[in-house]
């Protein structure tokens, strides 16, 4: 028998001599027990439907070995009852914790997501501003310089045009108005091309999402491919990247693959950023919506990326 199924056995007793004791008119000290035990299966990592099953034994075993309790089932009931509710109270402080503990990263997403928004305006709207003044300062020049010179600023205002085309897809990738507005495929495709062009890495976009999601789930998916698509170009020394999409009934898909030179990804994990960020940014997204997230990767296979979202109803 394994230690696991031995130390659950061993609370399975101590619960049921303590339920005895509790109906033998213990009192408090048995309900603080009650709490400890609860405590201890949490630990255990048992789920409230193992407790309930626990409990369900425990009760048959006291009922049994006791008549009077036989004689007076629904009064016994009762109090079996409240023995039940003090052990399950750990589970729902821990639950009630981990919601909360959501709820704070959903915010603080969105806080990001806000802050991205106000940055890629900012670039768009200021820096190109501030390029036009360039470009006009430039044009004024060009009149007064001989004409071999004004050849060489014609050229810088040629460097200044791609910078200012840069800018604006940069600004435009940051916080793509197509996510908004036409919904995650379109978007992950305006993203696959600026990043092929940037970086002369290819990528296929593939699949559907059946309609649209909702946005935070669209907004999720969105950044976890942009970061994985930077990490193909970064790192992986890629040259072909696919980004798969597929829908089930309450379930989104992505795959993002690379044929690049992979990488340690349990190494890199347990490192918690000590390189970077990419990777726990996706993690904390993932977890704010109650994603998973599963990295294969090797020097052969290049890596993959699998991420799944649940959708509600
Ligand atoms: N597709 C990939 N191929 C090869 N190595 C990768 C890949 N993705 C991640 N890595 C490795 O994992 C490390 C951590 O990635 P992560 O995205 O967390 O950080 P980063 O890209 O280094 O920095 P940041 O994302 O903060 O700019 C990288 O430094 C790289 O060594
Ligand atoms: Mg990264």
């Amino acid at each position: 028998m394994n230690s696991v199924r031995k130390s659950e056995q061993k609370l399975a007793l101590r619960y049921t001599e303590v339920l005895q004791d509790y109906m033998n008119g213990a009192g408090e000290g048995a309900l603080r027990q009650a709490y400890e035990l609860g405590r201890e299966a949490v630990i255990q990592e048992l789920g409230i439907l193992d407790m309930v099953a626990m409990h369900d034994e425990a009760a048959k075993i006291v009922v049994r070995q006791n008549k009077s309790f036989q004689e007076n089932t629904l009064k016994q009931i009762k109090t079996m009852n409240a023995f039940l509710m003090e052990s399950l109270s750990p589970f729902e402080i821990t639950h009630r914790s981990y919601r909360e503990a959501n709820g704070a990263l959903h915010r603080l997403n969105e806080t990001l997501e806000e802050e991205t928004k106000r940055i890629a305006h900012m670039l768009h709207d200021d820096a190109t501003q501030l390029l036009a003044a360039v470009h006009i300062a430039l044009a004024d020049l060009m009149e007064d310089l001989p004409s071999d010179m004004s050849a060489r600023v014609r050229e810088v205002r040629g460097h200044l045009d791609q910078i200012e085309f840069q800018l604006r897809r940069i600004s435009h990738e940051l916080r793509p108005t197509v996510l908004d507005d036409l919904g995650l495929i379109p978007a992950l495709e305006f993203l696959a091309e600026g990043i092929s062009k940037r970086t002369a890495l290819a990528i296929v976009t593939e699949g559907t999402t059946n309609g649209r999601l909702p946005a935070s789930i669209e907004t999720t998916i969105y950044r976890i491919v942009q970061e994985a698509l930077m990490n193909a170009a970064k790192h992986a020394r890629a040259t072909h990247t696919m980004v798969e999409i597929a829908r089930e009934p309450y379930l989104i898909h992505c795959a993002i693959r690379d044929n690049g030179c992979g990488f340690n990804v349990q190494e890199t994990l347990a490192q918690k950023g000590q390189r970077g960020l990419g990777l726990i940014t996706i993690r904390e997204r993932l977890n704010a919506v109650g994603g998973s997230l599963q990295i294969n990767s090797s020097a052969q296979r290049g890596t993959e990326m699998l991420v799944s979202i649940p959708l509600e109803g």
